[in-house]
């Protein structure tokens, strides 16, 4: 398997940036462009806890704002150091089979064990914009 390591340990450092004063937990992600830069993500939290905003939505957001799109991102990282392997939420799997390509790399890691798996894994058949045309 292709070794990660280059692309999770900027998520951990990215991580570093989560702001997770209710839930504790502290979640890192790195978005990997073709042109070669990286752009990094961080949970951030809010006292309405609905306000909450998830590491890798952050990290793929921050490349739609610079005007990059699905095609120019090469692989997302979503790293924590739980016990187990951390797969991302519902919204967030919504908002990645809209915003990743169906097989961008998405590379999860806890420190002891990385998976690589795509969005079209985690989320079949989901609901999209071809579902919108009348
Ligand atoms: N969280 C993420 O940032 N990404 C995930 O894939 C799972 C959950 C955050 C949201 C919240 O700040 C904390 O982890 C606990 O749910």
């Amino acid at each position: 398997m292709k070794n990660w390591e280059y692309l999770t340990d900027k998520a951990f450092e990215a991580r570093k940036h989560a702001y997770a004063p209710y839930s504790g937990f502290q979640v890192g992600a790195c978005v990997e462009l073709k042109d070669g830069s990286f752009l990094p993500g961080a949970n951030i939290e809010n006292a309405a806890y609905g306000s909450t905003m998830c590491a890798e939505r952050n990290a793929v957001f921050g490349a739609y704002v610079r005007g990059y799109r699905k095609e120019d991102i090469k692989a997302l990282a979503i790293v924590t150091e739980a016990e187990r392997i951390s797969t991302p939420c519902g919204a967030c799997r919504q908002v990645l089979s809209e915003l990743l390509l169906p097989d961008t790399p998405i590379v999860l890691c806890n420190r002891k064990e990385t998976v690589v798996t795509t969005i079209s894994e985690l989320l079949p058949g989901a609901f999209g914009a071809e579902d919108l045309k009348k």
